[in-house]
């Protein structure tokens, strides 16, 4: 298969390079001429583990290429994917597709042939009848069959996501579009990976439900943590033992300092505009984004009460920056909330993150960025484990008491076991164990 994939950012490169891999000739076009040339050169301008090789090893078979034109790659594509971002609408949280729109327009009037033209952009119900809609407006001559095909990776674990889903989902309403998508995933499907067809807007809304689902799952789980803290229980406890219920099952039940990341606030949130302007509100989902938007500002109290109730004037150690490890992304990271709490309450902040700390820079202001967990722990009154990225699973806690000015440690994600925290002498505190 020939496939164009317009816009090469986090999905499209992982698409793109993971599709290639399996044998199909791909082109990543993306406007950002920057990119593409560092793309070129075999620079990946994300963070995502395995990724810098699957896309050498492809380009040097001559299976995937960048380009910034559009035009070529599109007339020659059997299948087009449209893979560019959805943010959040300013001012009214809605998805702003004007660049999957100003795609649709751009693709109308290069295709040539039956092409096949996928929605993989994270969209709102309908967003396909209105692309098939500008396309053939554009060009009415044109042979397209629209189809929707959410992406279902994790940030950190793509990949693998990509090639050992649990499911591929294919929303069509043109019956032509059926063969092309099963050859496109032909190896996942040999792999038992199961291929769901659906109608296209069942498809756009699978997508949105599984995130806010997720979200919302996460969501429970954290305020059961809250309620294990007051009345003596345990919620690793609690998670175990209702997870083992296989109709609820044990992922996504761990609780810490609230979601974030690009997809969970954004998909929610514009979960919640779709149902309140079609007068069907979802409001477990709309309770779920208001729960975990305080909750990230709360997690700051926790370490306000381990510093004995005020942080003025005192040093502040963060551990982990990025909305979870295996990323270099900050957004929604619930360490921007903590962290500009604790400055509020005037408190100075020290941080180390192994991959977040360029994009910190950028949100945060007077924090101090240290070289590793040891330098940055240096002379705090607290050490606070916000992400829990491997590097911080093993620190050496009598090194850390000697060069902080109190052993104080509150871990937001439940790395540790309080007793092998506890008995080097520190204090700690977690999430949700209030035994
Ligand atoms: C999420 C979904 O997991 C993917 O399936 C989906 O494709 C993607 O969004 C998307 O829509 O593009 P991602 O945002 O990369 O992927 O990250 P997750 O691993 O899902 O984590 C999201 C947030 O939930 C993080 O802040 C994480 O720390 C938090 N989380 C996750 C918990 O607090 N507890 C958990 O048990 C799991």
């Amino acid at each position: 298969m020939r496939i164009a994939m317009i816009g090469s950012g986090y999905v499209g490169l992982v698409s793109g390079a993971c599709l290639a891999d399996f044998g199909h000739d791909v082109v990543c076009v993306d406007k950002a001429a920057d990119k593409i040339e560092a793309l070129k050169r075999g620079e990946i301008p994300i963070f995502e583990p395995g990724l810098d090789a699957l896309v050498a090893s492809n380009a040097k078979a001559g299976r995937l290429s960048f380009t910034t034109d559009l035009r070529g790659p599109v007339s020659e594509a059997d299948v087009v994917f449209i893979a560019v971002g959805t943010p959040s609408r300013r001012g009214d949280g809605h998805a702003d597709l004007s660049y999957v729109y100003g795609v649709a327009r751009e693709i109308a009037s290069a295709v040539k042939g039956f092409t096949v033209v996928v929605t993989k952009s994270t969209v709102p119900v309908g967003t396909g009848d209105e692309v098939e809609r500008i396309i053939l407006e554009t060009n009415p001559d044109a042979d397209v069959a629209v189809v929707s095909n959410p992406e279902f990776l994790r940030e950190g674990a793509a990949i693998g996501d990509f090639k050992r889903p649990d499911r591929i989902v294919v929303g069509l309403e043109d019956e032509r579009a059926r063969e092309t998508m099963t050859e496109v995933y032909r190896p996942l499907y040999l792999n038992q990976s199961p291929l769901l067809f659906t109608n296209r807007r069942t498809s756009e809304l699978i997508k949105y439900a599984g995130n806010a689902f997720l979200a919302m799952k996460i969501t429970f789980i954290n305020e059961m943590a809250d309620l294990c803290e007051r009345v003596g229980a345990d919620v690793q406890g609690v998670a175990r033992g209702i997870g083992l219920d296989g109709r609820i099952g044990s992922k996504f039940l761990h609780a810490g300092p609230g979601y974030g990341g690009s997809c969970f606030p954004k998909d929610t949130l514009a979960l919640v505009k779709t149902a309140q302007d079609h007068d069907s509100p979802v409001r477990l989902i709309e309770t779920t984004v208001a729960v975990n938007d305080q909750r990230k500002r709360a997690m700051a109290r926790k370490v306000v009460a381990a510093c004995g109730g005020d942080v003025r004037g005192k040093t502040i150690a963060i551990l982990g920056l990025t909305f979870k490890p295996n990323t270099d992304d900050m957004r929604e990271a619930p360490s921007l909330s903590i962290i500009q709490a604790l400055q509020d309450g005037g408190a100075r902040v020290r941080a180390f993150d192994p991959e977040g700390m360029k994009a910190a820079n950028d949100l945060l202001s007077d924090v101090t960025y240290t070289k590793d967990a040891y330098d940055c722990a240096t002379k705090a009154d607290v050490l606070v484990i916000v992400t829990e990225w491997d590097a911080f699973r093993a620190l050496d806690f009598p090194r850390l008491a000697e060069t902080m000015a109190a052993p104080v440690l509150v871990d937001l994600r439940n790395v540790y076991k309080p007793e092998e925290v506890t008995r080097h002498g520190f204090s700690y505190a977690s999430i949700g164990r209030g035994t």
